[in-house]
């Protein structure tokens, strides 16, 4: 029996997070055993809002890749491949663009957001309002029909139904499938000081190569409840982030609500929940980091791994294309 196929990636843009791991990582790893799985490290997308630096963006393919093998995605399992190397993800975005109009790129509620998080106003680059035409382009290009992302990718999957639907009805055959979201039940975690989103930019990450110090002393900085002072005050769980972290990766959810009770009645410190928390971190981060050293000590064979990825993802999406092309009877030489 074929398996369903996955395709998801992440924006070369920097090393991957907690948050990411948190986040669709997980989910990542659990599905590589029953599905064909694509991950797509997206340095052409990254380029969307990052074009100033294209050094950033070329490094961050291999980080990427190096944090994908040493959270251990078995790349025997999941194919991991290079989005700019793939010339049928940017011939499909190309046509995706005639099927979708600016008003609805507009209106895209990740677009939007987007746009006004990263302060670009009206000068938003063309490439970046149109990059959902291209997210498009790479999940239909491998005929995925589930996207492991986050709760902010969703609109993204729904702009991309709406293309298939128009080029299956242009065709009057379903060409292509279309996809579902796959979110997961943890939410977006915010950035230690509490802000909405994790970054590296913004300072305020965990990435999934932290050293031991890095990860104490952004514990220590962690933003909790401002307005609990001494110990035997009552504190606030909800906007804790030291609690939001917890919610996310302590597996012993028994003692952890216990805690909460505690916290909310006041007798429970801060220095005792970040205590939990760094201990349940660098046990998390210990094994990821010691894989990611070895597999960053031998980068010819890290290359080798995108290599091959990427051969098998270039026929997966050149044969796509050419169903396209076909199905929507555009010339052929
Ligand atoms: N937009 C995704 C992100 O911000 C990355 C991405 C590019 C992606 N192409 C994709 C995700 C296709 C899912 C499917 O990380």
């Amino acid at each position: 029996m074929t398996k369903p196929i996955i395709l998801t990636g992440d924006r070369a843009t920097g090393p991957l997070h907690i948050g990411h791991y948190a986040g669709s990582l997980r989910n990542r790893l659990k599905l590589q055993d029953s599905h064909e799985q694509f991950l797509l490290l997206a340095d052409s997308q990254a380029l969307t809002d990052n074009a100033h630096d294209p050094g950033k963006v070329r490094r961050s393919v291999v980080e990427i890749a190096l944090d994908y093998l040493a959270v251990g995605i078995d790349p025997q399992k999941s194919t991991i491949c290079v989005q700019s190397h793939l010339p049928a993800l940017a011939e499909l975005s190309m046509l995706y663009l005639n099927y979708v109009t600016m008003a609805r790129l507009e209106r895209n509620p990740t677009i939007k957001d987007e746009i006004r998080t990263r302060g670009f106003g009206h000068d938003v680059p063309a490439g970046f309002l149109c990059y959902p035409a291209a997210q498009a382009a790479d999940i239909t290009a491998f005929k995925a029909t589930l996207v492991p992302v986050g709760a902010d990718q969703a609109p993204l999957v729904e702009q991309t139904n709406e293309i298939v639907r128009r080029i299956n009805d242009v065709a009057g055959k379903a060409i292509l499938p279309e996809a579902q979201a796959l979110i997961p039940p943890v939410g977006r975690l915010p950035g230690i000081d509490g802000k909405a989103k994790m970054s590296k930019s913004g300072g305020n990450a965990i990435t999934l190569s932290a050293e031991p110090d890095a990860i104490s002393a952004a514990v220590r900085a962690m933003y909790t409840d401002p307005n609990h002072l001494r110990v035997e005050d009552p504190g606030k769980v909800e906007g804790n982030v030291v609690f939001t972290y917890l919610d996310a990766f302590d597996k012993d959810r028994a003692t952890l609500e216990d805690l909460k009770a505690q916290y909310r009645h006041g007798g429970l410190g801060d220095m005792k929940i970040k205590r939990r928390l760094e201990d349940i971190l660098q046990a998390l981060i210990a094994p990821i980091r010691a894989r990611r050293a070895e597999f960053a000590g031998d980068r010819a064979h890290v290359l080798d791994i995108l290599r091959q990825g990427t051969a098998t993802a270039r026929e997966r999406t050149e044969a796509t294309k050419r169903e396209v092309v076909e199905g929507l009877g555009l010339f052929q030489l």
